[in-house]
C-alpha cells in the first residue's frame, strides 16, 4: 500500500483530487466509486470547482456508491443519495440516471442487493474512494464482516451509530441499518484511494497500514489489494 501524509485536510483533499482528475481525464467513461461521510467533502469540492473552472467532463462517467441507510430514499436529507446529489452530482455535468446507489427505501431487502450487486459486477470500478470509520470499517462492514462478503444489509455497530449521531437530531434517528458493498465488491476496483484525517482515524489507520490482516478490522484487507492509496493528514498518521 501507498502512504502519502499531508499536513492538512486540504492538501489531503489535493492529493485525492489529483488521482481522481488523472482516472476521469484519461477515461472520460470512467466508472467512480464514491463514499459519503465528512472526509470526501474537499475532494468533492475540488471535483466541482474544476469542473466549473476548467470544464472537466462528466457526461459520460457512472458512479456507484459504497452505501445507503435502509428506510431513507433520496427525498430524505439523511439518505446518502440526498448527499451525494447535494455535495457532488448536482455541480457536475453527470446524467442522474449514471449515477447509482442501492435503494434504501426497497420493499423487497434481498432483491435490492441482489440487483445492486449485478450491478457492480457489470461496473467495473476505474477508482474506489473509501473513508474509514474509528472502528476499521469501510462502507459499512463492520469488524467480524467476512473478507468475501457481497452487497449485503447490516446492522449498524454501537460505534458507527455514535459516530453518525451527529449528523442528526437525535442519536435515536439514526437508522441501525444500511445497505452495503461488501469487502469483496470494494476489492474488485482497479485502484482504490482511501482517505482519513483526525486524530479520531488514528488507531484505525495504524491498523489498516502496520497491523494484522484481519476480519476484525475490515480495512486490513486493502493490504491485498495491487493498487491502494492512503491519503491521510498528520494527525490520522500519528500512530503510525
Ligand atoms: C460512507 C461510508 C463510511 C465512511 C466512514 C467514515 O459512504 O461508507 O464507511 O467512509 O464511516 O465517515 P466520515 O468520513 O464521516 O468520518
Amino acid at each position: 500500500m501507498k502512504v502519502v501524509i499531508t499536513k492538512s485536510y486540504e492538501e489531503m483533499s489535493m492529493e485525492a483530487f489529483s488521482v481522481m482528475r488523472a482516472v476521469v481525464t484519461a477515461e472520460p467513461s470512467a466508472v467512480l466509486g464514491l463514499a459519503t461521510g465528512s472526509t470526501p467533502l474537499g475532494l468533492y469540492r475540488l471535483m466541482a470547482e474544476d469542473h466549473r473552472e476548467k470544464g472537466t467532463s462528466y457526461k459520460k462517467v457512472r458512479t456507484v456508491n459504497l452505501d445507503e441507510y435502509v428506510g431513507l430514499g433520496p427525498e430524505s436529507d439523511q439518505s446518502y443519495a440526498y448527499f451525494m446529489r447535494e455535495n457532488l452530482f448536482r455541480h457536475l455535468d453527470i446524467p442522474p440516471e449514471n449515477t447509482h446507489i442501492a435503494n434504501g427505501k426497497a420493499g423487497d431487502l434481498a432483491a435490492e442487493c441482489h440487483r445492486y450487486n449485478s450491478l457492480l459486477g457489470q461496473l467495473q470500478r476505474d477508482i474506489q474512494i473509501l473513508g474509514i470509520g474509528s472502528n476499521g470499517h469501510i462502507a459499512f462492514n463492520e469488524p467480524g464482516t467476512p473478507f468475501g462478503s457481497e452487497t449485503h444489509v447490516v446492522a449498524l455497530a454501537e460505534s458507527t451509530i455514535r459516530d453518525n449521531a451527529r449528523l442528526f437530531a437525535r442519536a435515536e434517528d439514526v437508522p441501525r441499518k444500511a445497505l452495503t458493498m461488501g469487502l469483496k465488491n470494494i476489492m474488485h476496483a482497479k485502484k482504490i484511494v482511501i482517505l482519513a484525517n483526525g486524530a479520531n482515524k488514528a488507531g484505525a489507520v495504524r491498523g489498516l497500514v502496520c497491523g494484522a490482516v484481519t476480519e476484525q478490522l475490515p480495512a486490513s484487507v486493502l493490504q491485498l489489494h495491487p493498487d491502494c492509496t492512503l491519503i491521510v493528514d498528520e494527525a490520522a498518521a500519528s500512530l503510525l
